[in-house]
């Protein structure tokens, strides 16, 4: 019991970092992007490919415990399995030097810091239309996130967004039993009482869209007038306006069931924005021809 107690301590010694120019087999750590709840992420060269990517390591803590160590591995065998353009694709996971590397395509930057700036109306339903298509295809599978928020999208050229870090907010909370810190953030009110679902996800990924959208983060329990709600309709259809209201309904059971259903109904609006022009252009290819698919079946 003792050695797993010393090991949850959140007071232990701080994570042992990576200096900038290791060695991690083929990959040179160029620089430290960030950290999460359990894990550091590197900016690195892959000597091989000639390419940058994102490293993500656990803090070894996480290593020294069987039950973590089966969780991780199982979180990454689904992020492997999945395979969608809105989902940042895992390229590797191994062990190297007694480190786990778990091994991305380098993104320019995350939604967190893209909101920070002005964003045109369009790109924003561009990225938000990308984010439920992502939702959606994990929900087809039965996966969950459990973790939407703006910091777990990364931002590609070309307007590509893509979800990271499937599954591995279980992990995090597993290993660390998550103090009530007080903020949802982007969490659901059941998930925050220990009960995650589909529905928990369509909450965080409606919130996280009314966000990019109004510039503003509604405080539970969402009374009207929600703040920047003025701001979320301006150029927006009444129907999309109503679909992200609905995706955060306090009440789980007034919600979409899942991100399928979300979608489902999303592609039942022909124009998200008022401006009918440009919604016509609106979707990338592939959003649009998956989107058709659906309502082929
Ligand atoms: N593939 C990537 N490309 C570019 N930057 C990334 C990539 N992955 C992560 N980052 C950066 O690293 C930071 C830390 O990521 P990390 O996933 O550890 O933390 P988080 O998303 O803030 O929290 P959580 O642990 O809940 O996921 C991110 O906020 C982002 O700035
Ligand atoms: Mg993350």
């Amino acid at each position: 019991m003792a050695p797993s107690l010393r090991i949850f301590n959140e007071e232990s010694e701080s994570p042992k970092l990576l200096r900038v120019g290791t060695r991690l087999d083929k990959y040179r750590i160029v620089s430290r992007l960030g950290e999460g709840g359990f894990a550091t992420v590197y900016a690195a060269y892959d000597t091989i490919e000639d390419r940058r990517v994102a490293l993500k390591i656990p803090e070894s803590r996480y290593l020294e415990n069987s039950q973590t160590i089966d969780d991780l591995q199982r979180e990454v065998r689904i992020m492997a399995r999945l395979n969608h353009q809105g989902i940042l694709r895992l390229k590797d996971a191994r062990f190297v030097d007694g480190h786990f590397v778990m091994v991305f395509p380098m993104g320019e930057e995350t939604l967190a810091d893209r909101i920070t700036r002005r964003i045109a109306r369009s790109t924003a339903v561009d990225y938000a239309l990308q984010m439920i298509d992502a939702v959606a295809y994990a929900h087809e599978q039965r996966i969950l996130h459990r973790d939407i928020k703006p910091e777990n999208f990364i931002l590609f050229d070309n307007k590509l967004i893509q979800l990271t870090d499937f599954g591995l907010a279980r992990i995090q909370t597993t290993a660390k039993h998550v103090s009530a810190s007080g903020t949802l953030g982007f969490m659901a009110p059941e998930q925050a009482m220990g009960h995650p679902g589909y529905r928990s996800d369509v909450f965080s990924l409606g919130l996280v869209i009314y966000r990019l959208l109004s510039g503003e983060l509604p405080d539970y329990p969402f009374e009207a007038p929600l703040p920047g709600y003025q701001k979320l309709r301006k150029g927006l259809s009444s129907d999309f306006v109503a679909l992200i209201r609905k995706a955060i309904d306090p009440v789980p059971s007034r919600r979409f069931r899942d991100a399928v259903a979300m979608q489902n109904a999303v592609s039942r609006i022909r124009y998200p924005l008022s401006d009918r022009s440009v919604s016509q252009q609106l979707g990338r290819p592939v959003t649009v021809s998956r989107l058709s698919q659906r309502r082929a079946a």
